[in-house]
């Protein structure tokens, strides 16, 4: 276990998020060795201390744990699968995006060649990095992320979500999801209300007080969806489908883009249809849990 705050550890890919990987870990004071297909992007990190590795085998072999950062799975897997590299023995914690699948199937092919395997998700931009801003997701066995959680430290909020590889790329995109839909709705209220005269600047504070409200009402449905019961103690399904139809009208009246709350609506009027009219907002996630056309 090299729990340590000096514990030394390797990054394999330099592009714009490797780079500031591993410029983190050196700027901790980790002894960092660094490889990339373009050596070039290594000049500044070798500059600042880090050890360059002549070969992919030799950065695997250089610290007992390697971080890997490159475009996609299959770069990861042409880098590692290679006939010279040896996984057996190392720690690999794989910081690609990618999706859940293509996470479990890497764990797998990962534990057959005898490394042990962690998957992870960056959610930040590289000048984050090294920031408490920088949220970095973490999925694998816990043992894993244990014995290296301090090393980890030196780039950001490091969570651990679970032992199913897949965990850290599902969390990503739920965030994904979360993120465009409180912008896209705050969007379509902006260019209503600019039809008004009401510029965004003047909008965004009471924007930004509705979702955080509506945020507030997360952990009271969310006991809803998982014991399956939805009584309605706030608004009815059928009461909140009236309100959108109003959306709709009003967006349609001053002329802006209706598609949104037309999408919203579809998705109450089909939970209606199948008898939920009585019900509270949460049960449409039997909607969000099956292929539109099931
Ligand atoms: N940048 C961000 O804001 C951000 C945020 C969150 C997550 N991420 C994720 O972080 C990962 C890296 O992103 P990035 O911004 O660093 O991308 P990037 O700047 O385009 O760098 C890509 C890296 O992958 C390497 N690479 C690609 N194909 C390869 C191959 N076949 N063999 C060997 N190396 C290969 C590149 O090597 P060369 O230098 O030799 O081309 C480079 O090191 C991506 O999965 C991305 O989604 C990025």
């Amino acid at each position: 276990m090299d729990s340590t705050t000096n514990a030394p550890v390797t990054v394999i890919g330099l592009g714009l998020m490797g780079r500031a990987l591993a410029g983190a870990f050196l700027k901790a004071g980790h002894p960092t060795t660094v490889w990339n297909r373009t050596t070039s992007k290594s000049d500044l990190l070798v500059a600042e201390g880090a050890r360059r590795a002549p070969t992919v085998g030799d950065a695997l072999k250089a610290s007992s744990l390697t971080i890997i950062c490159v475009t996609d799975y299959q770069a990861m897997h042409e880098l590692l699968g290679a006939s010279d590299v040896e996984l057996d023995g190392t720690m690999v914690i794989n910081l690609t995006s990618g999706d859940s699948a293509q996470a479990r199937a890497a764990a797998r092919w990962a534990g057959q060649r005898g490394a042990r395997y962690l998957d992870g998700a960056i959610m930040a931009i590289p000048s984050a990095i090294g920031t408490a801003e920088a949220v970095i997701l973490h999925s694998g066995p816990q043992p894993d992320f244990d014995a290296h959680k301090s090393t980890l430290d030196a780039l950001g909020t490091v969570t651990y979500l679970g032992a199913d590889h897949g965990l850290a790329s599902l969390y990503d995109v739920a965030g994904l999801a979360m993120m465009w839909s409180v912008l896209n709705a705050w969007l379509q209220g902006t260019a209503m209300l600019r039809t008004a005269g009401v510029d965004a600047a003047t909008y965004a504070p009471f924007a930004r007080q509705i979702a955080a409200g509506v945020a507030e009402w997360l952990p009271g449905y969310a006991e809803q969806i998982d014991s399956g019961s939805f009584p309605a103690e706030v608004s009815a399904l059928e009461t909140d489908v009236r309100a959108m139809a109003h959306l709709i009208e009003e967006s349609e009246a001053v002329g802006v883009n209706a598609e949104l709350p037309k999408l919203i609506k579809a998705m109450a009027d089909r939970s209606i249809a199948a008898g939920h009219g009585g019900e509270q907002y949460p049960v449409l996630i039997e909607e969000f849990s099956k292929p539109r056309d099931s």
